[in-house]
């Protein structure tokens, strides 16, 4: 877990996952540096401790007044109620099934939520942040923001990639095939469903992210990106619905690695 600037007004924490087998995934939370300061998810659950310590190194958590909490999954909500239970002030933009499936679990409380859905917006002060649907997710609740002072699009899990080598802090960095099959990989396993989409349909949801024109796109799972890197993102999408469907190791495959790792 460590932390980097991938803008003068935003932070990233981040920690890797290996996946075995298939790659290493970052898992990134991100700090808006907002009047009203903004935390965009609250990483991994088992890494809650290494997440605080990360997070307190770019801003004091009692200064935070939102978390924007993308979706629900168990890499975005980690640290989710300590922070909300050491900070009085805070509040989560969700929506009404990030609040129901969190109900399942550990309930928010519902004066400390903000419902928002596609297409909202909140003002955070000195900027206002708006609710994106992004054309790739694996869960119903997920919203991405678009930050209208900074030109910043914040992607949830669409745009990650597994990555064979060490995840670097800019995208950049990665070469562009090994960037390109990394996406196209990670969609296939994120959002298999897109295996099944109308390819025009699709084509213009990518569409609607290009006419953001964002200045650099933060994904959860992926190296910050410059804008100038978004034909490249949207590429490895574009290729997705074509690309061999992921089918995981099955018990067999599990046997023959058990064996392997006992032997
Ligand atoms: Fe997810
Ligand atoms: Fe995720």
């Amino acid at each position: 877990m460590h932390t980097y600037q991938a803008a003068p007004d935003v932070d990233v924490v981040t920690s890797t996952a290996n996946v075995a087998g298939f790659g290493n995934l970052a898992i990134n939370a991100f700090v808006i540096h907002a009047a009203e300061p903004v935390l965009v998810d609250t990483g991994a659950v088992r890494e809650s401790d290494e997440f605080m310590t990360a997070l307190a190194s770019v801003i004091d958590p009692a200064d935070l007044r939102w978390i924007w909490l993308t979706h629900t999954d168990f890499d975005h909500i980690g640290s989710l109620h300590r922070l909300l239970e050491q900070n009085e002030h805070l509040r989560v933009i969700t929506s009404f099934l990030g609040v129901g499936i969190m109900g399942l679990a550990d309930p928010l409380p519902m004066d400390r939520v903000y419902l928002v859905n596609p297409g909202q917006s909140v003002d955070v002060g000195d900027r206002t942040l708006t609710a994106v649907r992004p054309p790739a997710f694996d869960n119903p609740i997920t919203a991405g923001l678009h930050d209208d002072r900074s030109g910043i699009l914040f992607s949830s899990d669409c745009f990650g990639a597994l990555l064979e080598d060490e995840v670097p802090e800019r995208a950049e960095d990665v070469s562009a095939d090994a960037l390109r099959a990394g996406q196209t990989f990670w969609a296939t396993v994120d959002s298999s469903w897109l295996h099944a989409v109308d390819r025009a349909t699709f084509a213009s949801e990518l569409d609607r992210i290009r006419a953001l024109e964002p200045t650099m796109v933060l994904s959860s799972h992926l190296p910050a990106a410059q804008g100038s890197s978004l034909e490249r993102l949207l590429g490895a999408l574009a290729d997705v619905p074509d690309a061999p469907a992921f089918v995981g190791p099955d018990q067999a495959a599990l046997e023959q690695m058990l064996a392997g790792i006992t032997g």
